[in-house]
């Protein structure tokens, strides 16, 4: 897997999330049209239907109550042998249709085709001229209604609920008598709906764009759903290669740093006990106690070096054994204070210690809660870009007990506030190299040891302002 580096995975990742789209837009797209021509189908089965239905009552209404003509007329045939008699055109001819149940015994029902000789002087009489005339604009009101409403049912149980309208046609008729505008994306053929009057009905639906998407939206949302679970898996994978490339080169680092941090601490003891013995200080004790605080730090740096990598291995390993006792916090700060007096004073420090009159007792492990306190002291001191105001305070509130390390160093981006608390991780340097040495463990200890005794650190800081490092622990009941 070497040759998938970093440089390759990413264009992969892009390239794939691309395809992975413009595949689904296609595909939507192919299935849009198959729904569209579906639906056209589906609609003109729904006119043909009602088309049919209509004629079947409104032939009832002529006085057809012959039960037994109802096969014929619901049936496929009738269908074909009505659109067949629509169908017919010849010059001078006429249709008309007639039922009949006068007779008792038989119902007659008559296809007639009139040829008129186009010598005759007698004139053809128009539709609505003569009382004798089938026509009649009220009944076929009526009926193109029932017409319209059947239609609208069945399209009400596909879905389609409005933004559809009917041209009503006259019998030969090409533009519709009712003013319905044809340019549409869809009209459906005309049919005649009631033989008595010989209007045709055409449906028309403008736009069929909106039905299709909203009768697709299981798929897009399908295809939504996809699209962002493949480019959340990917991100995280993504996620998850750069942090452990980073963790990588971070190890990397910290063995050079921790060589580096190792060694210091035995070299000064050692320069330090030389010392001693070279020039005789026994006999001078005030630069005998100053060399041996120096030694004392450099260990307990040493100590706390060696915690913090035990740390390491404690934590991968699960196992974390804590000696929780009754700990006076503020007992705990002020020896870490007076034990690092040296270097606060080197480093041109104040240092205010503001403690509470009331007892700020936790049940915690003495050792490691005096290191937490140190790591965050040395870190005021090692990142202080002038002279050093730390303010540290403890102070008991509601079964609480909270403590504050606050410096007027560089502060910390917000960028970075949570990942300083990740395992190696250091602010990256302004230039290449960064200055001051470290191991980038310190906060991860801290965040580790305070999660362990139930307690929260967080970090309050601004670039330039400084940095205010917050511990908060169930107080000891
Ligand atoms: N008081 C502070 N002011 C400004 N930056 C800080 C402060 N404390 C920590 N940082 C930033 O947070 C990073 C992580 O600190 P942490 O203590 O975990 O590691 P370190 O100090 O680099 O190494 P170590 O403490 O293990 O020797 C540091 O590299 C530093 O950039
Ligand atoms: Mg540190």
């Amino acid at each position: 897997m070497k040759w998938l580096s970093a440089k390759y995975a990413y264009p992969l990742v892009v390239v794939s999330v691309l395809a992975s789209i413009i595949l689904q837009v296609i595909w939507l797209q192919q299935l849009f049209n198959g729904q569209r021509s579906q639906a056209k189908q589906q609609i003109e089965q729904i006119v043909n239907n009602a088309a049919r239905d209509n004629m079947y009552n409104s032939l009832k209404k002529l006085g057809l109550t012959d039960t037994l003509l109802t096969p014929f007329f619901k049936g496929a045939e009738w269908g074909l042998i009505r659109s067949g008699f629509d169908a017919v055109k010849a010059p001078h001819m006429y249709k008309s249709f007639e039922i009949s149940d006068t007779n008792k015994d038989s119902t007659y029902v008559a296809f007639k085709f009139v040829f008129i000789n186009p010598e005759s002087d007698i004139k053809r009489r128009k539709p609505g001229q003569t009382s004798s005339d089938p026509y009649s604009p009220q009944a076929d009101s009526v009926s193109i209604r029932e017409m319209h409403a059947l239609v609208t049912k069945g399209l009400a149980e596909m879905g389609l609920k409005k933004g559809f309208y009917y041209g009503l046609y006259a019998y030969n008729a090409a533009t519709p008598k009712n003013g319905a505008d044809t340019a549409a994306e869809y009209a459906s053929a005309k049919y005649t709906y009631n033989m008595a009057y010989m209007h045709k009905y055409q449906l028309i639906i403008p736009s069929l764009e909106r039905y299709i998407w909203y009768t697709m939206r299981y798929y897009i949302l399908s295809v939504v759903l996809m699209l962002v679970l493949t480019c959340a898996a990917f991100y995280f994978i993504i996620r998850l290669m750069r942090n452990q490339r980073l963790y990588a080169e971070a190890r990397v680092a910290f063995t050079s740093n921790m060589t580096h941090e190792l060694k210091t601490p035995i070299a000064t003891v050692s320069l330090a006990l030389e010392s001693i013995t070279r020039y005789g200080l026994i006999h001078q004790p005030e630069k005998l106690e100053e060399y041996l605080s120096i030694g004392r730090q450099e260990l307990q740096r040493l100590n706390l070096m060696i915690e913090k990598v035990l740390n390491l291995s404690r934590e991968e390993e699960g196992a974390y054994p804590l000696n929780k006792v009754l700990f006076d916090v503020q007992t705990g700060l002020q020896d870490v204070v007076r034990s690092m007096e040296l270097q606060l004073t080197n480093a041109g420090a104040v240092c205010r210690l503001q403690l509470s009159p009331e007892p700020c007792f936790v049940d915690g492990d003495p050792v490691h809660l005096t290191n937490v306190f140190y790591n965050l002291v040395e870190n005021a001191i090692k990142y202080a870009d002038r002279p050093l105001e730390l303010e540290i305070s403890c102070a008991a509130v509601n079964d609480r007990v909270i403590l504050h390390v606050k410096d007027n160093g560089p502060g910390i981006d917000k960028l970075y506030h949570d990942k300083i608390f990740d395992r190696f991780f250091r602010v990256p340097a302004k230039g290449d190299t960064h200055d001051v040495k470290g191991s980038g463990l310190g906060l991860n200890y801290v965040k580790t040891i305070i999660e362990h005794h139930d307690g929260t650190v967080t970090l309050k800081s601004e670039p330039g302002k400084g940095s205010d490092f917050i511990i908060n622990l169930p107080a000891a009941v």
